[in-house]
């Protein structure tokens, strides 16, 4: 304690949030919610919840004000490691030019080129811009490094920000490396693993055309394993291919994209219990069509939505803009879009402590300026989150209404 201060700073241990319009728990293995409720949160994680009527008492009070508070989003698919932009690519695709997998190693160049501490501001910058939005736990990947030390200083940068840290060295093969894939990902599984498997929970394969091929992803996700990695994927974001299959083999957490799925894929990540991670952010950006979320969800698939966020196909940070796609253009309801973009990225990521608020959970709550969960499809493009409490820290917005 400093001199002369009069005593300890109270630090409120428990807080009660009332008259909650609409609260979004997730508990259970669907979208579910109350009306009229309270939450209190207590040393970080959630104490209670239930009517309004009958909630305890607690340290400091938020009046909600019939307002929906929701799940913090758990946004389980970005690239935030990397520099400059490409937004003349973007303009030329919406001219009509196409998008090719090449584009990334324009990116690429930028990072290589890129100071520590200029890489490290656009991270922040990013996951500032995330959590303002209400993301409340992200994934992050490396991929725009591409040589040893580049991806190590990737990770060991995303590890500065979130513990969902996934090596993407396989992201694209590099022009040091034109003709030669075998070689890459020969380095991909051995320098390069071992330098960047310490800063990294996930290892992830971009398996496309133009990037690489079945055995080349199966080779990667099968070294990462052996390192103790969980397994990911990109598959089938530009056109059918063999990803599905491979993530299943691999015993992948979630398979991203799922744009061209054939039967036989929508069986696999059925029977194999693969969440199909579903970016519609990189179809806006890419003039693609979107997902069939409605075909995998009739199917009995887990699917979760992620923004994708990346200076290429999808340059958004907002899981808001990806639920109002999700509805609008997915064939989702708002409830499976609110529920894929929480508990659906908590599945992918395989944490069971967020994307719900059921007791024990980790406090990170989104309050919405909207009664319910669907006005973030309803009003799309608008500013609705209010506040964002995480691990029970008020971390942005102002909780009180606005007169
Ligand atoms: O998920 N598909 C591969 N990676 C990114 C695109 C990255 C880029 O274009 O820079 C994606 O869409
Ligand atoms: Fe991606």
């Amino acid at each position: 304690m400093r001199v002369g201060q009069a005593g300890p700073v109270t630090i409120p241990a428990s807080t009660l949030i009332t008259r909650i319009g609409e609260l979004v728990t997730n508990d259970g293995d669907g979208f579910a919610a109350m009306t009229d409720a309270a939450l209190v949160i207590e040393d970080g994680a959630v104490a209670w919840t239930g009517p309004a009527g009958r909630a305890p008492a607690a340290d400091s009070v938020v009046d909600a004000e019939g307002r929906a508070v929701l799940p913090g989003f758990v946004d389980s698919h970005a690239h935030l490691v990397f520099a400059g932009e490409r937004s003349a690519e973007f303009a030329a695709r919406m001219a009509g030019r196409p998008y090719q997998a090449g584009g990334i190693l324009t990116t690429v160049a930028a990072t290589r080129a890129a100071s520590d501490p200029a890489l490290r501001a656009n991270l922040d910058r990013l996951a500032a811009e995330m959590l303002r939005q209400g993301t409340t736990t992200f994934e992050c990947k490396s991929g725009y490094g591409l040589t040893v030390a580049d991806e190590a200083r990737g990770l060991a940068l995303a590890a500065e920000v979130t513990p969902e840290v996934t090596y993407l060295g396989a992201h694209v093969v590099p022009p040091e490396f034109a003709g030669d894939v075998s070689g890459y990902v020969d380095l991909v599984c051995g320098p390069m693993l071992d330098a960047c498997a310490p800063h990294a929970r996930w290892i992830d394969v971009f398996c496309e055309d133009g990037a690489f091929g079945a055995d080349e992803a199966a080779a990667v996700l099968a070294a990462g394993r052996a390192r103790g990695l969980g397994t990911r994927i990109h598959a089938n974001q530009l056109g059918p291919g063999p990803g599905i299959r491979v993530a299943a083999e691999a015993g992948a957490a979630s398979a991203d994209h799922c744009t061209y799925l054939t039967d036989a894929d929508l069986d696999t990540i059925v029977s194999a219990a693969l969440v199909a991670t579903l970016l519609p952010g990189a179809e806006f950006g890419t003039r693609h069509p979107y997902p069939d979320a409605r075909r995998l969800l009739d199917a009995g698939a887990t699917v979760a939505l992620a923004t994708d966020c990346n200076p290429g196909s999808s340059f958004t940070s907002s899981m808001a803009f990806c639920i109002a796609l999700a509805v609008r253009d997915m064939r989702m309801t708002t409830q499976e879009a609110v529920w894929a973009a929480t508990a659906g990225g908590a599945r992918a990521l395989r944490r069971a402590d967020v994307g719900h608020l059921g007791v024990g959970a980790r406090a990170d709550l989104i309050l919405l300026d909207a009664p319910s969960h669907a006005y973030l499809a309803y009003r799309p493009g608008v500013p609705l989150i209010a506040a964002v409490w995480q691990a029970g820290r008020l971390a942005a917005g102002i909780p009180a209404s606005r007169p």
